[in-house]
């Protein structure tokens, strides 16, 4: 362990996929970030951005035959890529723990949600069965569960969606990890939970000093939550930068695209991103230049070889306009 280097340091990350017939897909390419102690980042991009596929890399649960994971992810400086198994499930739960996108990939229908958590809590601390359960009482409690000694008996099919996940996001905070991955942890929910979930989160950060990788396609809540961000378009990084310069000056076209997504405050917000105009490429047919160019309004000669992410300010940019010290105009950046 290096007692200076960030919590995580993702470099390179590029996570191929066997495609058929011999050939295969790289779903994420050279995307790298990192997550100091106690930092909220967004990780946010329109559906099949690679998103999802990031953070099951950073948990080790890529197991898929012929799957490859080149690049680097360092927890603490220790290289989590090609750890053996022992030692990523140790890690899981205790310091590194995921809120899933899809409940049931956490929970098994087979045990009560309350036997599930009182487990992963005795897994990583010296509890009675007594001793777990009544932590897992009050922490379903403290996730807004009413009645939490009674669900906490229930089996997941028994519960609602939105006490599913609650009782999902309860295991996965269960040992206060210090990398909490959070995959659209409110996407299913109501309003009024939500902000509770999100204050929560906002907690586990200040209480214990944990750092979240917050996954979402909701603007909002990046900007309500967020440290920092990073944009995904089509398994590669778009920008990354403070949360509030990226809102302020998005420098990539797509992240301007995806500010004026944004719902309105007030009403329900959509689930998935309003739509931009066109679709993003699969990852099988993305163009060899930027990935964004055949929607992006400034798409030029320069746009056909990819571009690297640059310093501009505060930011990290995957666009030559800003080399070229072009700045976006604030609003209307898509060719329709
Ligand atoms: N098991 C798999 N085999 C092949 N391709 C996959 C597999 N799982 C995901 N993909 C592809 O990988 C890409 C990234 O998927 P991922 O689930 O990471 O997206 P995401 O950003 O999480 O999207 P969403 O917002 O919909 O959750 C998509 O193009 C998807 O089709
Ligand atoms: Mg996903």
């Amino acid at each position: 362990m290096d007692a200076d280097a960030p919590l995580l340091a993702v470099d390179n990350l590029t996570i191929t996929l066997p495609a058929g017939r011999g050939r295969t897909v790289d779903i994420v390419e050279n995307v790298s970030f990192r997550l100091d102690g106690a930092e909220i980042m967004g990780l946010v991009g329109e559906s099949g951005s690679g998103k999802s596929m990031s953070a099951l890399a950073i948990m080790g649960l890529i197991d898929a035959p012929g799957a490859r994971i080149a690049g680097s992810i360092r927890f603490r400086g220790r290289e989590l890529i090609g750890l053996d198994r022992r030692a990523l499930r140790a890690l899981r739960g205790a310091e590194i723990a995921m809120i899933f996108q899809d409940p049931m990939t956490a929970l098994t229908p087979v045990h009560t949600v309350g036997w599930q958590i009182d487990e992963q809590l005795r897994a990583h601390q010296p509890l009675s069965r007594a001793g777990a359960r009544a932590r897992t009482v009050e922490l379903l409690g403290e996730m807004g569960v009413p009645d939490p000694r009674r669900a906490a008996d229930r089996y997941p099919h028994q519960l609602s969606g939105g006490l599913r996940q609650r009782a999902m996001i309860a295991m996965a905070l269960s040992c206060n990890p210090s990398l909490l991955i959070a995959d659209e942890p409110t996407t299913a929910l109501d309003v009024t939970v939500q902000a509770q979930i999100l204050d929560l989160l906002r907690r586990l950060r200040q209480d214990f000093g944990s750092s979240i990788l917050l996954i979402t396609h909701d603007m909002g809540v990046v900007a309500e939550t967020c440290d920092r961000t990073t944009v995904l378009y089509s398994g590669n990084v778009a920008e990354h930068g403070p949360t509030d310069a990226l809102f302020r000056q998005p420098a990539h076209p797509y992240t301007a695209a995806l500010l004026d997504s944004i719902p309105p405050l007030r009403g329900t917000r959509p689930r998935r991103l309003p739509s931009i105009p066109g679709a993003p490429p699969a990852p099988s047919a993305r163009p060899p230049g930027c990935p964004f160019q055949p929607r992006c309004a400034y798409g030029h000669v320069a746009c056909e070889t990819r571009p690297s992410l640059l310093p501009i300010g505060a930011q990290q940019v995957a666009c030559v306009l800003p080399a070229e010290g072009r700045a976006l105009p604030p609003r209307a950046v898509l060719s329709a």
